[in-house]
């Protein structure tokens, strides 16, 4: 499929893993910011707050909580110079509502097309991200001084790549979608 800038932007990013110390530029996070606050979001709710953590001794107190001790397989992630959590709050009555009839979770969808905006915008500016959902929650929370009714849902590490990982397998065309049947 040529021709689509968004489409090879997609297809380049990548689960980066090892980060040059570089730090990232305000003005690139920023952007990222601004594209995760103009996802869209159930009944307009915009139930999520975005945190980033770019001070170097606040970030680096913060990932030995996060990913100590059972949670060190994300570790990797305190080499990379911003860490953003993606923190979920209450949202609105509607969405609520929305959540109870339909059996579904749309604070989550919600938490993850911005956060996914954020990672791509990320992308186009030549950052490098990792999602990382495998945290200490609590602890990390508590390091934060998160108040009641809202939850770090994800970590989002942010860095210019050391490495770029190969491409992960994905399923096929035919596995993933259909036209006119199931
Ligand atoms: C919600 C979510 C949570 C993830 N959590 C982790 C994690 O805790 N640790 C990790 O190394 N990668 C994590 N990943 C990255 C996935 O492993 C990665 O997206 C997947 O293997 C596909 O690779 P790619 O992103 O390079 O295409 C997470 C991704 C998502 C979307």
């Amino acid at each position: 499929m040529p021709g689509s800038r968004f489409l090879e932007l997609v297809a380049a990013r990548r689960s980066v893993r090892r980060y040059k110390p570089d730090p990232v530029e305000r003005e690139k996070l920023d952007l990222c910011l601004e594209a995760a606050r103009l996802a869209p979001s159930a009944c307009n709710a915009q139930p999520c707050r975005f945190v980033i953590i770019d001070e170097p001794e606040l970030k680096e107190r913060f990932c030995e909580t996060a990913f100590g001790g059972l949670y060190s397989a994300t570790r990797f992630a305190a080499a990379a110079p911003a860490i953003v959590a993606v923190v979920s709050d209450k949202g609105n009555l509607t969405a609520w509502l929305g959540n109870q009839v339909q059996n579904t979770n749309f604070r989550l969808i919600d938490v993850g097309i911005a956060a996914e905006h954020f990672v791509l915008a990320a992308a186009d500016q030549g950052l490098g991200t990792c999602w990382i959902g495998w945290f200490n929650q609590r602890a990390a929370a508590k390091a934060l001084g998160l108040p009641g009714g809202r939850k770090i849902q994800v970590l989002i590490a942010v860095g210019y790549p050391e490495t770029v990982p190969a491409p992960r397998p994905r399923k096929t065309r035919e596995e993933f979608c259909s036209y006119n049947k199931s």
